[in-house]
Order: structure tokens, then sequence, then C-alpha cells
């Protein structure tokens, strides 16, 4: 299975790549939307690739063969964007790209527990073996973190309206053994919904989402500091940038959205850039229709002035 990028057409688009061009795709996955960049800023345009999942590092290099020492690849947290860049005198930087989150085949295919309709170890890291990257894992935290800590993890970035009866019930099931895969805590999660909506259902679907949806959100942003490692790139991506150059943000929830809207936001005020779109871009019908991943992505993107 190889991701299907998203919104491809817009990332494009907003970049504004010419002939020769240099971009950094600070998430580069399976590498789908940096081929089309490469494409677009061929004869001789570079591009920096990073990434902090070794695997998916491996199948860029596959998917990204073709296109010889144009491409330079970083395994790395893109929180480490301006050092990586400076490492490798990758300049001058004409476009930047952060496509959030995970790749279809890390969710399916990784077996580190970023489903919840598998049985897996709980791990949820990208990076899963500390280079630069996370050291916390999902067990760590279901298995170490207070009952307060849990609720407010499953509630500040889940938005999981059960959070504390939840928290509860994982602490109370690791007196007896520890959380070890995302079953123990599927199992965990149902047990509390079927009790609060007084069901006899294997799954209680809540609106056609399973009710463990929220809570391996806000355990994968916890456990790569998903939100922190946001806040630290934005700045830097802007002060890599040469003049002119754009950055592009795909984000899938709207805890990041509002990251990226606000710092954007910031810097036009103070004139160090200038919005490229008014709105956020969103897919269209037929674009949600052939890959549902789509659904809730936001594309913002700004120009260096
Ligand atoms: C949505 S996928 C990117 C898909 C890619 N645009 C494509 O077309 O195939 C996100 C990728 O970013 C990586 N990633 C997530 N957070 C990261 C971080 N802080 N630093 C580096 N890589 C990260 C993940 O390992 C994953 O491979």
């Amino acid at each position: 299975m190889r991701h299907i990028p998203v919104l491809i057409t817009e990332v494009l688009e907003a970049l504004a790549l010419e002939p020769n061009h240099h971009v950094i795709d600070g998430t580069l996955g399976d590498a789908g939307h940096s081929e089309a960049i490469l494409e677009r800023t061929a004869p001789n345009g570079a591009l920096l690739g990073i990434d902090a999942d070794p695997e998916s590092l491996l199948r860029a290099k596959q998917n990204l063969y073709r296109f010889g020492d144009r491409v330079r690849y970083s395994r790395g947290n893109f929180a480490d964007m301006k050092k990586i860049a400076e490492t490798e005198q990758f300049g001058p930087v004409n476009g930047i790209l952060l496509d959030l989150g995970w790749s279809s085949p890390q969710f399916a295919e990784r077996g580190r527990g970023f489903s919840f309709e598998k049985d897996e170890p709980l791990d949820m890291r990208y990076n899963p073996d500390f280079v630069g990257g996370a050291q916390l894992t999902a067990a760590t935290i279901v298995n170490s973190y207070s009952t307060d800590e849990l609720a407010q993890v499953f509630k500040q970035l889940g938005e999981e309206p059960l959070s504390r009866e939840i928290a509860q019930a994982i602490v109370a099931k690791r007196k007896e053994t520890l959380l070890k895969t995302t079953k123990d805590l599927v199992d965990v999660i149902l047990t509390v919904y079927r009790a609060k909506l007084k069901s006899t259902k294997e799954i209680p679907w809540i609106g056609g989402i399973h009710p463990a949806t929220r809570v391996f959100q806000a355990l994968r942003i916890a456990a790569n500091r998903e939100l922190e490692v946001l806040k630290e790139v934005l700045p830097q991506a802007i002060d890599i940038l040469a003049p002119g150059g754009r950055l592009v943000v795909i984000t899938f929830h709207s805890l990041e959205d509002r990251i990226v809207k606000h710092f954007f936001q910031k810097e036009a005020l103070t004139k160090k850039v200038k919005m490229v779109n008014k709105k956020p871009l969103v897919a269209s019908e037929a674009e949600v229709s052939s890959n549902p991943r789509a659904r809730s992505a936001k594309l913002r993107a700004v120009e260096k002035v």
C-alpha cells in the first residue's frame, strides 16, 4: 500500500514552484508530494526530505530513486529543520511542505499500535528508536500517568467526552495488569462506553465513530509531542525560507490547525509573511470520496516577504 498524497494539486499551486527551485519536505512519508514537487522543479530542482521514521525514509528512497542526487534524505525530527538544513547546506529554500500526522502504511502495516482495529504493542511513536525523537510510548503514558494526567491528555488532545471515566478505568485496570497492547486499551474504552450508554453491543459506535478514536488520537499526539514540535518548526521554517519562498502546512485536526492559523496571523501582522489564501483550502468531494483521509485535511500557506 502506498500513501495517497492529499490536496496534491493545491500543494503544488500553493508552493508556486518553478524549475530548479529548492524545497524541503519535512514529512517525507511515502514521498507522493515530493515526487510531484521534483517533477515540477525539473531539471535541476533539489529536495531535502526529512522523516522521523526510518521505514518511511527507506520507502521514500525507493519511490524517488529516479531523481538520483536531486534528493537528499535526513532521518530526524522536523523540529530540528533549521539545523538539518544547515548541516546539509541546503538552500536557498524556495518552498517548505509539512503534511502532518501518519502515513497510511504506518497506520496499517508498521505494527506500532496506531490503529485500534489491530492488536499490536502500544507504541505509537513515529520514531521507534529514540534518535532525536520522542521518548514516550503510548504504553508508558497509559501505565504511568495519574488519573488526572490521563484525563487531561484525553480531554485536551482528543476532546474525549468520557476522559475522566476512561482514565479511572485505565488506572483500575493497571492495578491488576499493565496495558501492553492496543486491544488491552480498546477493551477498557469499550467497557466504559458500554456502561455509559447501557449498551450490550460489542462496539457501541457513536455516530459512525469507534469509541476508541479520540483516545488513540490523544495518545499519538502526546507520544510524539505533536503540538510542541509543530510550534517549534513554524518559526524555523519562516527563518530558513528565501524571500518570496512559500511555507505550506496541511493539518488534520483543529488543535494543529489553530496553531498554524494563529502563527501565520501573527507573522502577517508584523509583515514577515503574507497569506497565500484567505481561508484554508480543503479537499473536493471527489477527493474525499476516493481518499477518506482527505476529509479532515486543511491547507494553509504563507509567502515570506
Ligand atoms: C502524512 S505522512 C506524509 C505523507 C507524504 N506527504 C506522502 O505524500 O507520502 C507524515 C509523515 O511525517 C512523519 N512525521 C510526523 N511527525 C514528524 C516529525 N515531527 N518529524 C519528522 N517526521 C515526522 C511521519 O513519520 C510520516 O511519515
